[in-house]
């Protein structure tokens, strides 16, 4: 392990005013968010979709790093370019998702596990090969009647040290991706008490299998109230819960937490990162986000796989990344969004 390399990765794709892009849907989540525009999923339209997005003019200034997906890191831009020199002469760092994604908690069929441990030291050094200099594995946690339970934070927090161990090995900074999820009709109050355990849960682990906190990133999802919930958190609320949160259970040593969007509108997202950072001053992290879905939503559906939409869909990208980059230091406001138009 070297650390210096890996806390240099680490700061880059913290700097300020930039943010990280995942694009590391996999073939089932890709195809539903196609199929909900109208796009047919196949390996050609996922490369071209791609490319429209990584081929944005600017995307460098707010963008300090891009989640791929195992098939795009093997795919070449129209021109014959492979994707990944597509994004580093764009200034933007390529990163690898490596888990396989969840299977039902066997025992408890309302609840996840992520896989992929397996071979996984094998796997990393041919991402490195292929560019990537950081990774991400996202475990996920459900809140409903009984669950999560205990057996299932252990399993997924102890997954998730293993992974960051055998990434920071190979040189290659773990996003660790803890996820407690929106859907349901929690609090906000049970949002922050689920997330206070998964993350103490974590971090756990990672001193366990002595993870190297300086060099690595932590995703969380923000404290929030449930989709379903009948009273729906503020925004000032959301932001002050999370940082509460994160105060208690994340340790100064990491460098920087990027949040997942999580279901959360564009706008919801860019205004919650924008008010953590605008009443928080000396946070011991950066705040900033990896968004996929709050950073996609406009720009898909403009494209639509049609490539005369192109331009257009990358204006709409290009903006959202302003948004969110602003953000980064609470400089934000709604009336910016009007620029869009
Ligand atoms: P969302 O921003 O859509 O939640 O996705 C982030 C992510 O990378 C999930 O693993």
């Amino acid at each position: 392990m070297n650390v210096q390399t890996l806390e240099e990765t680490a700061g880059q794709l913290v700097a300020p005013g930039r943010g990280i892009l995942a694009a590391d849907e996999s073939f089932g989540t890709i195809g539903k968010r196609f199929e909900a525009v109208g796009i047919e999923s196949s390996e050609e339209s996922r490369r071209a979709y791609r490319e429209m997005l990584f081929t944005t003019e600017g995307i460098g200034e707010f963008l300090s790093g891009v989640i791929l997906f195992d098939e795009t890191i093997r795919q070449e831009a129209s021109d014959g370019t492979p994707i990944a020199q597509v994004l580093e002469r764009a200034g933007v760092i390529p990163g690898i998702k490596v888990d396989k994604s969840t299977v039902s908690l066997p025992l408890s069929p309302k609840e996840k596990f992520t896989q992929g441990l397996d071979g996984l030291g094998e796997r990393l050094p041919e991402y490195r090969e292929l560019g990537a200099r950081f990774t991400k594995w996202r475990a996920v946690i459900t809140i409903g009647d009984g669950i999560p339970t205990r057996g299932c934070v252990e399993a997924n927090a102890r997954a998730l040290a293993l992974y960051a161990a055998f990434c920071q090995e190979h040189d290659l900074v773990p996003i660790v991706e803890p996820e407690v999820l929106i859907d349901g009709d929690h609090s906000i109050e049970r949002c922050y008490e689920v997330t206070e355990w998964m993350l103490r849960a974590t971090f756990d682990h990672l001193y366990e299998q002595g993870v190297e906190l300086s060099g690595m990133l932590l995703k969380p999802n923000m404290v929030i109230s449930g989709k379903e919930a009948s009273r729906q958190a503020g925004v000032e609320e959301v932001a002050r819960a999370t940082v509460e949160c994160l105060l208690r259970s994340v340790p100064a040593a990491v460098p920087g937490i990027v949040f997942l969007s999580g279901g959360q509108s564009d706008l919801q997202a860019t205004a919650h990162l924008n008010a953590m950072n605008s009443m928080y001053d000396g946070l011991p992290w950066e705040l900033s986000f990896s968004y996929a879905r709050a950073l996609q939503g406009q720009p898909m559906e403009i494209w639509g796989g049609d490539v005369s939409k192109v331009e257009a869909a990358q204006k709409a990208f290009y903006h959202r990344l302003k948004m969110n980059g602003a953000a980064r230091s609470g400089s934000y406001s709604e009336e910016m969004e009007q620029e869009a138009a």
